[in-house]
């Protein structure tokens, strides 16, 4: 009969130990029985970036890296960009359900009234520098909203927790659209709750002085299935920064605003923007064999290729890749997106990244649609965070409801100096 166990015997000592195995996992813990002797700290497993390394149990995202598949709470991704909204999905991701007809409307109608910001939020957001990168902005206003919403703190109330997720749900694209208009020199414009989630944001971005001024459909359902795409991806970096704040109890603010930090790094959320510049900088598609060569010789990485996880094609960078048709049938065709097919033409056929299992990832395409709706690149890894934002807040829920979960606290293999006696200054060489 076969056991859920794991024999190890550690070779030092002779010693022979079982492990018991769920899903398919050992737990860290065990391993600190394993020592050499009484006064030894136990064996701990290393692993810089935890590449495998399972930090929680979660019901939310799943993903087979190596198949290219991702559902959220069981729904493959490509039926839920084909047949749902952003709010559904959020609904969904938050809750677990798909809702009724009663619970969306309700659901719906909550993120259309919470738009609004402080006004204090507004001036706070003005007095940035005239040319304040919008991510370091939205960063640095989530954090602030803390200050707004004292019993954001008591994280232990589930009513107190559904009214931040509301607000921060509701509120990053009025955020998101005032540091692009602020970046502009342009006046703020505040939500207009008569239009939908991606309609107001689009509206808030671009409205100037026109009275019959409406968003074009097919531009905000594009943007609604980006939004989708980018709603969660289980563990990543932004979202394991989360959890790791969120352990500590901090309020979701504060929390979600090291998330945001996070996604903007550009081996991160922030490679979008890392892909446009990519491509600005090839220029034109004869380029692309001369680059390619740097990138084999290690010179550069090609941004928006390779993933943590996945190791077949990323099966948002397909759904992306469809509707960037849609939308250059309206706003023309990008000249980038040339350059972009080429790279994939030539990494999907090159030994060097077949051999690596390097596809295009959601990044890869994205900025290109971004761009050509008018987009400027700094607000790439913005568009990111809004829809992340669902995603953090669910895995924050979860990270909550988990009386297994504690506070974050990795260990370390010490390699410094031993003990040493204190040295005065003028006996130091
Ligand atoms: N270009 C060239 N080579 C690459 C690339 C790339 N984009 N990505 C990985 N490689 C190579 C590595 O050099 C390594 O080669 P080696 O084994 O010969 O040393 C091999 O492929 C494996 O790569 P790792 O770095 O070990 O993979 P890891 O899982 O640590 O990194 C990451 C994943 C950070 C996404 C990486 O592929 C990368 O830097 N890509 C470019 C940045 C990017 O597009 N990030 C967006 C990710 S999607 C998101 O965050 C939303």
């Amino acid at each position: 009969m076969t056991k859920e166990t794991l024999t190890v015997t550690d070779n030092r000592t002779g010693q022979t130990y079982e492990l018991p195995i769920e899903h398919d996992t050992i737990n860290a813990m065990d391993l600190r029985q394993i020592r050499v002797d009484p006064g030894d700290f136990g064996m701990m497993a290393y692993d810089p970036g935890f590449k495998n390394t399972a930090s929680t149990k979660s019901t939310i995202t799943f993903i087979d890296g190596g198949k290219g598949i991702l559902r959220y709470r069981g729904y493959p991704i490509e039926q839920l960009a084909e047949k749902s909204n952003f709010i559904e999905v959020a609904y969904l991701t938050l809750f677990g359900e798909l809702p009724t007809q009663k619970q969306y409307d309700d659901w719906a109608y909550e993120i259309r009234h919470h738009t609004f910001v402080h006004e204090n939020i507004k001036q706070l957001m003005e007095a940035f520098r005239y040319d304040a990168h919008p991510m370091s902005m939205f960063i640095s206003t989530v954090a602030a909203l803390s200050t707004y919403y004292p019993e954001a703190r008591d994280i232990e109330s589930a009513d107190a927790r559904m009214k931040q997720i509301v607000r921060l749900i509701a509120k990053v694209p009025t955020i998101a659209a005032f540091s692009y208009r602020h970046s502009r020199g342009l006046p703020y414009v505040y939500p207009n709750n008569d239009l939908g989630y991606t309609e107001n944001l689009l509206y808030m971005l671009d409205k100037m002085g026109q009275t019959d001024y409406a968003v074009n459909p097919t531009l905000a359902r594009a943007l609604d299935v980006l939004f989708m795409l980018h709603v969660d991806h289980e563990q990543n970096c932004g979202t394991a920064t989360m959890r790791v704040i969120g352990s500590s109890h901090s309020d979701p603010y504060s929390s979600m605003a090291g998330a945001a930090a996070a996604l903007f790094g550009p081996l991160h959320g922030g490679a979008n923007e890392a892909v446009l510049r990519m491509l600005v900088e090839i220029g034109d598609a004869k380029h692309v064999p001369e680059f390619m060569e740097g990138v084999k010789n290690r010179e550069r990485l090609l941004m928006g290729f390779g993933h943590r996880v996945y190791k077949n094609y990323d099966p948002r960078a397909r759904i992306i890749k469809k509707i960037a048709d849609e939308v250059f049938e309206i706003t023309g065709r990008n000249p980038l997106l040339d350059i972009a097919l080429e790279l994939e033409r030539i990494a999907l056929e090159d030994e060097f990244f077949v051999k690596r299992n390097l596809y295009p990832n959601v990044d890869f395409y994205s900025g290109i649609i971004y761009q050509a709706m008018g987009f400027p690149v700094a607000m790439f890894p913005v568009l990111f965070a809004i829809p992340r934002t669902v995603g953090w807040l669910a895995q924050w829920q979860e990270l909550l409801a988990d009386s297994t979960q504690k506070i974050a606290r990795p260990r370390q293999i010490y390699l410094g100096e031993g003990t040493r006696d204190y040295v005065a200054m003028d006996a130091r060489s």
